[in-house]
């Protein structure tokens, strides 16, 4: 085991893991936000996506005891009110079906905006090809990232 301080969603949080426990395990099971969600445990689908430094990363192949120092953002902290911009936009295009892989989705969308606050279709489909969506919301999921660019482009940048 190894007592380890993570910093998430702008918190230090100190914990006991066993050294070879992925992150999606501390997020889930040691500090109860189960908001990142299990999927394939092998890195392939992304539904347990994380912001780590801003980056997407895949909170199941990460060993939480490397991550001393790093900025971690699960979806409960994106913006705890759920007023982010890419939050508002897939609302109001009603992005979900099941749910289940949208905390990922909507963390990998927010990350191409920091980064590219006008993406083309073709920016979209590379910076979102990492999270898997099996119900098929990837039209929808496009339009809310348009929207979502409109609005922070209107608001002069408030993601
Ligand atoms: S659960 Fe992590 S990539 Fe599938
Ligand atoms: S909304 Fe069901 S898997 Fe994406």
């Amino acid at each position: 085991m190894s007592e380890i301080t993570l910093k998430i969603n702008g918190q230090d949080r100190a914990i006991d893991v066993p050294t070879d426990m992925p992150l999606l395990w501390a997020l889930r099971d040691i500090l109860n936000l189960t908001g990142s969600k299990y999927g394939c445990g092998i890195g392939t689908c992304g539904t347990c996506t994380v912001l780590v430094d801003g980056s997407p990363m895949r909170s199941c192949v990460i060993p939480a005891v490397g991550l001393e120092g790093r900025e971690i953002t699960t979806i409960e902290g994106l913006d705890p009110t759920g007023n982010h911009p890419v939050q508002r936009a897939w609302n109001d295009e009603d992005v979900p079906q099941c749910g289940y892989c949208q905390g990922g989705q909507i963390l990998a969308a927010s990350a191409l905006l920091e980064n590219n606050p006008n993406p083309s279709d073709e920016d979209i489909n590379v910076a979102m090809s990492g999270v898997l969506c099996r119900c098929g919301t990837y039209y929808r999921i496009r339009k809310a990232i348009k929207r979502a660019a409109q609005d922070i482009s209107k608001d002069g940048g408030d993601a």
